[in-house]
């Protein structure tokens, strides 16, 4: 069994250890996209808040999971498991925001409902 792959990013200069919410959705990647592709779409709009309605001024890129797969770890070539995570680094909480909804739609996939 193939152990799929997760990919975790921060980016910023804190020390401190920001985590990611794990709140995954699982999404249908778009028809006319690979695996591959759509992965590379949901990072790169991910990092560059480039979604429609951009998120609001003043959040910052904070994480992101992409896990092709269902839950049972099936459909590896069409669905997958994803977070788009954001925070508010003025808010001394950092109370993570996520935008993973509002990505995943922008970019034509589909919630699969299972
Ligand atoms: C996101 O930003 C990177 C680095 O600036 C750039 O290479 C890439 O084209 C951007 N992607 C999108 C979808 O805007
Ligand atoms: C971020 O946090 C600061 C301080 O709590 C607050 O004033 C500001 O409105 C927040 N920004 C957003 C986009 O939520």
């Amino acid at each position: 069994m193939r152990v799929a792959a997760v990919m975790i990013m921060f980016l910023g200069a804190s020390v401190r250890a920001v985590q990611a919410v794990d709140n995954r959705l699982l999404y249908t990647v778009p028809e006319e996209d690979s695996m591959n592709v759509f992965r590379n779409l949901f990072e790169q709009a991910c990092i560059n808040g480039t979604w429609k309605p951009p998120p609001p001024l003043g959040l910052e890129f904070q994480g992101f999971i992409f896990q092709p797969g269902d839950y049972k770890g099936h459909h590896a070539d069409s669905e997958c498991r994803i977070v788009c995570s954001w925070h508010n680094a003025s808010d001394p909480n950092e109370r993570s925001i996520t935008f993973t909804t509002e990505v995943a739609e922008y970019l034509g996939a589909r919630k699969t409902s299972d």
